[in-house]
């Protein structure tokens, strides 16, 4: 019998929906390289739906090259990638990723706006692509929401980037990050670059959206105080794989030295002092007389 099955059936092969469910990204057995350069080996990675997952690794560790794996914009030597329950290891072809590259924004390390376009010409650039019939108007009106939304002031929307400062353009590559209503965001230094003040509002804008959207945020960072404010977890990058996943608290219990460098270095105890200080602020604001229930 040569029936065909019924489509439900062959969408279910080709996205195994358990995947998708609890873990939107799982990364098994990872090996990327350039020539003889091996930047990961055997990496292994689990990120849970709904968290904001900071990755952190020394520079040069492959943090980015990750995420471009993840993203399909750099083909691994070995190992498995499901993205949303989507195989993207062995690439994406134009079916496959008319489907699930709408499913999400990427803000690029260093911005990558077109500097030939305004801030909303570059957010209406992906919803041109996968929206094609899309009508002028409306494409320009979701553009100028995506914008505010990031928390820019609406004639943000008219300028060029380099009209723009730094903290304007990260927010603006947030805005065109978010143009396709994503499930997933990946953020590559986003703060990098920003005074405490903007990085700390880039980091509650970050958290906030998270919340309302519903979206699963994977963060690559350097910035100790945005790990500890607004990640759910960390990812530790080193030795060509993630040596250790957790809470801040969970890595601190290990004792692998780079771990305990970076998070028991100087900087390091500076951002659990702060964070530990904001904790008991609001400890002290729910306990002020007057203020219980
Ligand atoms: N296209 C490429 N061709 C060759 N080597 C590359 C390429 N992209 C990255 N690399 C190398 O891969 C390694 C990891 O790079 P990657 O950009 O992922 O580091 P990173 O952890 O993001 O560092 P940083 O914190 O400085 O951003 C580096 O040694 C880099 O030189
Ligand atoms: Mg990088």
């Amino acid at each position: 019998m040569s029936e065909t099955p019924p489509t439900e059936f062959v969408e279910r092969r080709a996205t195994p929906r358990e995947e998708e469910g609890d873990f939107p990204i799982v990364v098994e057995g990872l090996r990327n390289a350039f020539g003889p350069h091996v930047i990961h080996d055997n990496l292994d990675l689990r990120v849970r739906r709904g968290e904001i997952i900071g990755v952190v690794g020394g520079s040069g560790s492959g943090k980015s090259v990750l995420m471009r794996s993840i993203i399909g914009l750099q083909a691994p030597v070995s190992g498995s990638i499901m993205v949303l329950g989507n195989e993207v290891a062995d690439g994406i072809d134009e079916r496959e990723g008319a489907l699930i590259r709408p499913r999400w924004g990427v803000m690029f390390q260093g911005g990558a706006l077109f500097s030939t376009l305004t801030v909303a010409e570059n957010v209406e650039v992906p919803l041109r692509q996968f929206h094609p019939d899309l009508d002028d108007e409306l494409r320009s009106q979701i553009a100028r929401f995506k914008v505010q939304l990031s928390g820019l002031p609406e004639e943000a929307a008219y300028k060029y980037p380099s009209e723009l400062s730094g903290g304007m353009r990260k927010r603006a590559g947030l805005a065109r990050a978010l143009a396709l209503d994503p499930e997933l965001l990946f953020l590559d230094e986003p703060t990098a670059g920003l005074d405490p003040i903007g990085a700390a509002g880039f980091d509650s804008l970050t958290r906030e959206l998270k919340e309302t959207l519903g979206l699963t945020v994977f963060l690559i960072t350097h910035d100790l105080d945005t790990l500890y404010e607004i990640c759910d977890r960390v990812a530790v990058l080193a030795e060509k794989r993630v040596i250790a996943i957790g809470t801040i608290p969970e890595l601190l219990a290990t004792d692998h030295p780079w771990i305990q460098e970076y998070f028991n270095g100087p900087r390091g105890r500076a951002a659990k002092t702060t964070q530990e200080r904001l904790a008991g602020m609001d400890a002290s604001i729910d306990t002020a007389p007057g203020q219980g229930t």
